[in-house]
């Protein structure tokens, strides 16, 4: 076996990994990965040469791939992988996890750079297990009893939405997460309106401190895993020219919370008013899923 090195890149996470061939990695070497992913977060394994069949097979070793929900590729249609270009409108500069408005999120994104620009387009990472971890003793306990609602507004589906807990718990190490984020992230659930923009914005922010992140130099041929259970990430949009990046997605995470929900929805019934209409989309999710008996009007857009 050859030699690995593994550099930590800052304080809260982050490792490059040299050493490993990732398209022919044995049994073994998918053991450390996976091992690595674990203690790092985001792994970062420069100069490697993969074809697309050989990272989709990456991506397997990890549990099952997805196509991306709501977007096409712009030059490729291979099964499995999704690509982004910057030329097409494909830079994630907002902070975000992949896709949770979906009920089971990507659980890992194994992410290959096809092209990269000379300068800028850097990635940033950040650990919502510090995040959280660093959060007061009472703000860990009014997060844990909260739930907040995703939706695919940035892909223009508002329509598509998923609820999960403001605390998350890993699967495989048990730790709590700070899972909202500015992307897809609209409302916490249990809160008016008013109390959830305060909170879910100071939430958002949080996740945004400097020392709970890494940033990364990309070069041609890297390729980053990084485990989406508890991470975010953020391109930075300060690059000319073009930049590919194609990722495998792997799907199959059940979302466990750090505690069962305490509070009800907040889902107002009764006439309607002015501020009725940040309840719409809370009231439209329950109404399509059974679980709440709203009139019509208080679906509908009618103040004037
Ligand atoms: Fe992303």
């Amino acid at each position: 076996m050859s030699e690995w090195q593994i550099k930590r890149l800052s304080g809260s996470l982050g490792a490059e990994v040299s050493g490993v061939d990732l398209g022919e990695p044995s049994d073994a070497d998918i053991a450390r990965v996976k091992e690595l992913l674990i203690e790092h977060k985001v792994l970062f394994f420069p100069g490697q040469t993969i074809s697309l069949d050989q990272h989709v097979s990456l991506g397997e070793h990890f549990g099952k791939i997805e196509n991306h929900p709501n977007l096409k590729n712009p030059f490729t249609d291979h099964p499995g992988v999704f690509e982004l270009a910057a030329t097409q409108g494909g830079i994630a500069d907002e902070w975000h996890t992949d896709i949770t408005f979906e009920d089971q999120p990507s659980m890992v994104s194994v992410l290959h750079m096809v092209k990269c620009p000379d300068v800028g387009g850097d990635t940033m990472w950040t650990s919502l297990e510090q995040a959280y971890d660093e959060l007061s003793e009472p703000m860990k306990v009014i997060c844990e009893s909260l739930t907040a609602l995703h939706d695919a507004l940035p892909h223009n589906r508002p329509d598509k939405m998923a609820i999960h807990p403001v605390v998350r718990v890993h699967p495989e190490t048990g730790k709590k997460s700070l899972y909202v984020n500015e992307h897809f992230t609209r409302r916490l659930v249990e809160l008016n309106w008013s109390e959830s923009r305060a909170l879910l914005n100071y939430l958002t922010e949080w996740v945004k401190n400097p020392r709970f992140t890494v940033r990364y130099s990309w070069t041609p041929g890297t390729v980053a895993i990084w485990d989406n259970r508890c991470t975010q990430h953020f391109v930075l949009n300060d690059f000319e020219g073009e930049r590919i990046i194609q990722r495998v997605t792997v799907m199959g995470d059940e979302v466990t919370a750090a505690q069962p929900p305490v509070y009800e929805p907040y889902v107002r019934s009764g006439p309607l008013s002015a501020t009725s209409r940040h309840d719409r989309q809370l009231m439209l999710y329950f109404k399509e899923r059974g679980e709440v008996d709203a009139q019509p009007e208080q679906l509908n857009s009618k103040n004037g």
